[in-house]
């Protein structure tokens, strides 16, 4: 039994073996844990597995050492279902005791794990969602992906300046595809604007054909499409099957559907279309080709706007502890976290002291081949731009 002599046996012992004592508080010995609840399975599995290698390339190039701690990851998959993740937070809080909940693949995972996050008073990292309500729903939050109203009011309005007057919609039906297309709308109507035809598609397991004949003969200049990571691929084979781009309809939008990782299998119908994005595996920094470099070397394939938001996110996470000496007070570690600066791969990035938020470069690209591969090319860029997307102001 644990009685006050076990107690302070163990103290004594422990001051002369350090690290034996496992049931004391946690100490500079211990490991930090970070419970990575991630969609490595089903629909969004690509989401999943781009951000998990990402912070695998990280800590190899970095050490798994912070602060004198070693850092754990412990990986779950919740598939992108929210009673997963709420399950699993649950129990990465409760019997692992993990000092982060981190990664979350979609809105609705994101959202289920935040009351526990401010029960535990624990940071939850969010690495890949983008609903803009996701910060609000815990002081706990910080985010270190996007949101779908930076890329997609800047889209709106280059449209508007670049002739284009007729847009059909199509957009997923939940959260984030509800973001982009009101953002977009805002923009794009308020210029002058015309949306011929809206649809939304199902999250799980689209079947677009049916609706991209009626995008077909609504004919518009142009068609505003979001999907999430990993349905780009599928999107734009229907789109060149139907024959979209034969008829001259231009594919623009946030750039998730344009995504580096399915990008080069999407042959020639994506050529030519306008995204606006954080991130493009093409970012002219040296240290974006160093980064595209290893993570090829180390996987075989390009990095995608998943893998580059887990890149940071683990980074913000070590910067963290390094500010805290290695503690893991989750008050203190969000307090190191607010206003934090840093070079990404996609370029520099802060985390907005109010809203712990990403403030992030919006780019604005376009499809091209490039020594025989597609990429976004960018050219022009937004600088430091934050979330307009909260409901508090
Ligand atoms: C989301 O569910 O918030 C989400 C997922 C994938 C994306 C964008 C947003 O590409």
């Amino acid at each position: 039994m644990f009685n006050r002599r076990k107690v302070l046996q163990w103290g004594a012992a422990s001051a002369v073996l350090p690290g034996l004592c496992t049931s004391m508080p946690a100490r500079a010995e211990d490991a930090v844990k970070i419970g990575l609840i991630l969609p490595m399975t089903g629909g969004q599995s690509s989401t999943g597995k781009q951000i998990d290698n990402a912070i695998k390339l990280y800590m190899q190039q970095k050490g798994d050492t912070v602060a004198g701690r070693k850092i754990e990851i412990i990986l779950k998959d919740d598939a992108a279902v929210p009673d997963n993740t709420k399950r699993l937070a649950q129990e990465l809080i409760v019997n692992d005791k993990v000092n982060f909940i981190a990664g979350f693949g979609v809105t609705p995972a994101a959202l289920a794990a935040a009351p526990l996050a401010t029960q535990a008073k624990i940071p939850e990292v969010v690495m890949a969602a983008g609903t803009s309500i996701i910060t609000e729903r815990s002081p706990y939050i910080v985010r270190t992906s996007f949101t779908l109203a930076q890329s997609s009011t800047i889209i709106g309005d280059w449209a508007v300046k670049n002739g284009i007057k007729k847009v059909a919609t199509l957009t997923s039906d939940y959260a984030p595809g509800n973001d982009a297309l009101t953002f977009f709308k805002q923009r794009f109507t308020a210029g002058g604007g015309e949306i011929v035809e809206e649809v939304k598609v199902p999250l799980a397991n689209p079947d677009f054909a049916p609706f991209l004949q009626r995008m077909k003969d609504a004919k518009p200049d142009a068609m505003f499409v979001f999907v999430p990571a990993g349905q780009g691929g599928n999107f734009m084979k229907q789109y060149a099957e139907r024959g979209l781009d034969k008829s001259g309809i231009k594919v623009i939008g946030p750039g998730d559907v344009m995504d580096d990782d399915l990008l080069n299998n999407m042959g020639d119908a994506a050529l030519g279309a306008v995204t606006a994005h954080l991130y493009s595996a093409a970012h002219p920094s040296e240290m974006n080709k160093d980064f595209v470099a290893a993570y090829k070397k180390a996987f075989g394939n390009r990095p995608g706007f998943m893998a580059v938001s887990g890149y940071d996110g683990i980074h913000l996470i070590y910067e963290a502890l390094k500010k805290t000496g290695g503690a893991t007070d989750g008050d203190k570690l969000i307090e190191a976290m607010k206003g934090m600066k840093w070079e990404s791969p996609r370029g520099p990035i802060s985390i907005d002291p109010e809203t712990r938020d990403i403030v992030q470069n919006i780019y604005i690209r376009k499809v091209e081949k490039v020594d025989g591969e597609l990429y976004n090319v960018e050219f022009a860029t937004f600088e430091a731009v934050k979330d307009s997307g909260k409901t508090k102001k």
